[in-house]
Parts: structure tokens; sequence; C-alpha cells
């Protein structure tokens, strides 16, 4: 039994645990103004607003992609679709500046692109101090994740910068405690959708049930139920255990500082600290996915499913981090915990140390550990792919290092989609260890790349396209490095790039 707010109404539902968000309402509760394009998060037409109550105690919305959100992730939650917006003839101010500003045409992407204008607006209306202006970035980064194929997007642009002029015409129970109406505790342990709240449970379920598939955001799990009709007869929910929703600072036994991640840390959750702390980091977050996805996708989910071309493995490799796993002990009750660095972690294409044999079977990641960045040390990130919006990287170079004396130190170059694991570039680094950045050492770099990769030909690039932008990316890195030593040159700005 699924409890959450739909519009304002309380529902309960029954699903099987593979059903999703946009099942749920057009199949189950004749709700059809949310549209299916794609089915796979791309085109932002299933775009619907979740509600959930935050620190402050009260409801914050964020956009999400009900083609592959499982349906029950809604409990405890509030749902916001198209039809709850207007109030009798009023219509809500993402809606009366669509009309105004003529921004649809066939109207099928209008649904989501009202919803992704909506959760832009509520961000505005729950800030509590004065609400940031809405600039043109901020808006392409709300509507980045929808597609139209047919009105162009200068007046759906028009519209998002408009709407602030219209009549506030908010639904007073946009406002409703969550809690109040539908019950946050966890559902019944016969359910196949399991949600644990804390890792000890979570521990549990893995060692009665370690074949269920882990489930967080699924924005790359549920494709597998859309385009490869997969059914899950059991999933675990890890997006609600406490320990894994942690971000907390720490010092390793080796003396470094920095912060363990927990695994279900959503990319949006994570950006007030990267931005901080690594706005090269931050930057490539802005081309990773769309405000849909990095809502719900998580750090774990990134790193479990051990894609070759995901984005943030090469730069954690860069940077030399920790996963910290946690599974069912073998010798009876509890926990087993291990630490593992990410160097050791990826080991063939799509399989990873957990689960890796009998001992670690039930394994899940708890948390990463992202060092405090350190003056000394550099990071550059520079990500390929065909769009600028919403695209999975061709390929994607991460680069680290410490300059003393002249000489590089430290030198950690990782690379995505140059193999089938993201990967180090061992024998290029060997090459620029304890060396000036010059040239002819860039020069051996570059051709230590052979030694290093042999990358394949895809839909995304060929194996030669791949090969030269590595090596040019090498090329790039080192006149950034030149640049930042001339005291006269700016910083290298454009950390992630894309075209
Ligand atoms: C439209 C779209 C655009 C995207 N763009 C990008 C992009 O630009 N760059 C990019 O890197 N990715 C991209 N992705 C992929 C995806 O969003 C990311 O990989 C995301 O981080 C996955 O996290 P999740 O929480 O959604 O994982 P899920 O889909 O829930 O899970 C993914 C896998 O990890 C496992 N898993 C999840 N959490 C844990 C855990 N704590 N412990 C053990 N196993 C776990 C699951 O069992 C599953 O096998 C995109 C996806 C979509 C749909
Ligand atoms: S239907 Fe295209 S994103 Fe959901
Ligand atoms: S109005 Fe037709 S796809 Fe946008």
């Amino acid at each position: 039994m699924i409890d959450f707010m739909l519009n304002g109404q309380p529902r309960h539902c029954e699903a099987p645990p593979d059903t999703s968000v946009l099942e749920l309402l057009r199949e189950t509760l004749g709700q059809t103004g949310t549209k299916e394009g794609c089915a796979s998060g791309d085109c932002g037409a299933c775009t619907v607003a979740i509600g959930e109550a935050g620190p402050d105690g009260r409801v914050h919305y964020h956009s999400a992609n009900a083609c592959i959100t499982p349906a029950h992730q809604l409990q405890g939650r509030h749902l916001v679709t198209v039809e709850g917006l207007a109030q009798g003839e009023a219509l809500h101010p993402a809606q009366a500046a669509m009309v105004a500003c003529h921004a649809s045409q066939c109207g099928f992407c209008t649904p989501g692109i009202v919803m992704s204008l909506f959760t832009l607006h509520e961000a505005q209306h729950a800030s509590v101090t004065t609400p940031a202006p809405l600039t043109p970035q901020r808006l392409e980064a709300a509507l980045g994740g929808n597609l139209c194929r047919c009105t162009g997007y200068r007046p759906i642009r028009e519209a998002a910068l408009t709407m602030a002029d219209y009549p506030e015409q908010r639904p007073d129970w946009l406002d409703l405690a969550v809690d109040a109406t539908a019950s946050e505790q966890t559902p019944a342990t016969d359910s196949a959708f399991v949600q644990p709240t804390t890792l000890a449970a979570l521990v549990e379920e893995r060692r009665h049930h370690p074949e269920a598939p882990i489930v967080a955001g699924a924005t790359d799990l549920w494709l597998d139920v859309t385009q490869r009709l997969a059914r899950f007869e059991r999933l675990v929910d890890v997006t609600r255990v406490a320990e894994l929703n942690a971000i907390e600072e720490a010092t390793l036994e080796d003396g470094r500082e920095g912060w363990w991640i927990g695994g279900a840390v959503t990319y949006s959750r994570l950006e007030p600290l990267l931005a901080e702390h690594y706005p090269t980091f931050a930057h490539l977050l802005h081309r990773l996915g769309s405000a849909q996805v990095r809502n719900r996708g998580t750090l774990g989910g990134n790193i479990a499913n051990a894609s070759p071309i995901g984005d943030t493995p090469p730069v954690l490799l860069a940077l030399g981090s920790l996963l910290w796993l946690a599974g069912p002990s073998r010798e009876g009750a509890g926990k087993a915990e291990r630490e593992l660095p990410l160097d050791d972690f990826f080991l063939d294409y799509k399989k990873t140390a957990l689960n890796q044999d009998k001992e670690h079977a039930g394994e899940v990641i708890r948390a990463l550990f992202l060092p405090r960045p350190d003056p000394d040390r550099h990071l550059r990130v520079w990500k390929l792919s065909k769009r600028r919006e919403d695209d999975i990287s061709a390929l994607l170079g991460a680069f680290s290092w410490r300059l003393e004396a002249g000489v590089l130190r430290e030198v950690r170059l990782a690379f995505g989609g140059m193999a089938a694991i993201p990967k180090r570039a061992v024998a290029a680094e060997a090459a620029l260890e304890g060396q000036p950045p010059t040239v002819a050492n860039f020069q051996a770099a570059r051709a230590a790349l052979r030694q290093d990769f042999q990358p394949m030909s895809d839909v995304r690039g060929s194996a030669h396209y791949r090969e030269l932008s590595a090596a040019n990316l090498l090329e790039r890195l080192r006149l950034a490095i030149a640049k930042s030593e001339t005291p006269s040159s700016p910083e290298v700005m454009l950390h992630a790039y894309a075209h």
C-alpha cells in the first residue's frame, strides 16, 4: 500500500513494486495530464513535482521524471501534477505565462514544462531571504530536462522569465504538512518494495534477500523496466536510510580530512558543498543530466552503476576517494564494513567489488570519502558530449596534480569513456610524475595514453575520436597549467566543457 497526497488529496494505492509514478497516475488513477514521451528520463514530458518536509518543517517541491520514479517512493510524500495547479478558472502563474507567451503548440511537452516552471516558482516562494533573481542560467537549469519539438524555446523562456509578474494563484494545500495526511512510517515488512530507514534494517534485508536489486534515485535502474522490460519482484529502496543520507566531516586514520558523503545523497543535495569547496566539480554537476535527474540521482548510484561513461567516477578517482561499504556479517547477526580505495572498486565492464564473492554478498555503498581540497592540489575536469544540456559523456577527463618547485607531483589522470571502466591513465601519469610541465613531457604523456587505453567505437564517438580527444585534453591541461603559472593570465574558468 502506498499512502501519499495527490494534489492535496490523500490517496491509498496498491501497486506492484516495479510500478512507476507515471503508470500509477495514468493507468490506476486516470490522471492523464502527465504525458509519456520517451519513458527514459530524457524528454521531461512526464515531469511532476514531489514534495517532502524539509529540516525547516516546510514542504519543499522538486521536479522529477514520473516515468522513471518508483511509485512506492511516494510513500508519505506530496505529489503535484499539472491537474492540481489551476484553481477553477484561475491559472497558476506558470500556466498563465505559458498561455500569454504562446509557448505551446501541440501541447505534448507543455504539462512537463509547466511542472518544471512550477518547481522553480515554488523555490522562489520558499526562499526565506529575498529570492535570487531568475537569471537565464537558473531558467536554463530548470528547463534543461524538457524537450519541445514544435514551439521553439524562445517563447517558453519568455514565459519563464515573466511568470513572476502574474497574480499569485498558489493552492493552499501546497503547504499542508505531508505527515498530517499520509504516514511516513516504514511500510509493512512483507512489502515487496522494502524501505528501511536505518543501516541495520538495510543490512538485515540484504542478509535475507541479497539478490533483490537496490534502488536509489532509479535514474539508471528504472531504464531496465521501461527500456528492457525487466520485472522486479522485490526492490530495496535505500533513499530513506538515515546513514546513507548523511554528509559528515571526518578525518581518516592517515590524517586526511574531508567528508563522508552518504551513498543516497542526491546531486541536488551535494551541490552546495561542492560549490563551496570544489567549484570545478560543482560545475560538472550542472552538465550532469537535467534538474529532474539531479534531484533524484545519487552519488552511490553513479558509482555502483559502474558505467564507463558515468561522470563522477573519473573525478573521484582523480581526487583519490575512498568507499565505505557495508553488508551482512558472515559470522552471524550484525554488519561487516570495509573501506576500499575507489581505485580498486571497478573490476570490469559493469562489474565492481560489491558482491564480488560470497564474503561480500549483499554489500551496499554506505558512503564515499571526499577529501577536503588542498590549496596546493589542482583539479580540472572536461566533459565532452554532443549536447550541452542533459547529455551523457562521450569522454570525460579529470586531472589532479600538485606543482612543487616547477615539478608535477601526485599526478592523477582519470578518464571516462576510454575503457570498459572509469580508469586512471597510469602510464601517462608516470610520464609526468616528477617532471616539469613541458611540451616534451606532455608529448610523452599523450603517447603513453596508447598503453593505457584501447577505446571502443560507439554511437557517442569512434575509437579514433576518443584517442584524439583524450590526447587533446592532456594538451589542454598543459596549456591550463602554463597559463596559471603566468600571474597576469586569468584562470581558465570553463572547467566543465561540452560541445
Ligand atoms: C536523462 C538522464 C540523463 C543522465 N545523465 C547523466 C550524466 O550526464 N552523467 C552521468 O554520469 N549519469 C547520467 N545519468 C545516469 C544516472 O542519472 C546516474 O548514474 C545516477 O547517479 C544514478 O543514481 P541513482 O540514484 O538514480 O541510481 P539507481 O538507478 O537507483 O541505481 C543505479 C545502480 O546502482 C545500484 N545502487 C544504487 N545505490 C546503491 C548503493 N548505495 N549501494 C549499492 N548499490 C547501489 C542499483 O542497484 C543500480 O544497480 C542520466 C540518467 C538519465 C535518465
Ligand atoms: S516520458 Fe520522457 S522523461 Fe519521462
Ligand atoms: S508544444 Fe509540441 S512538443 Fe512542445
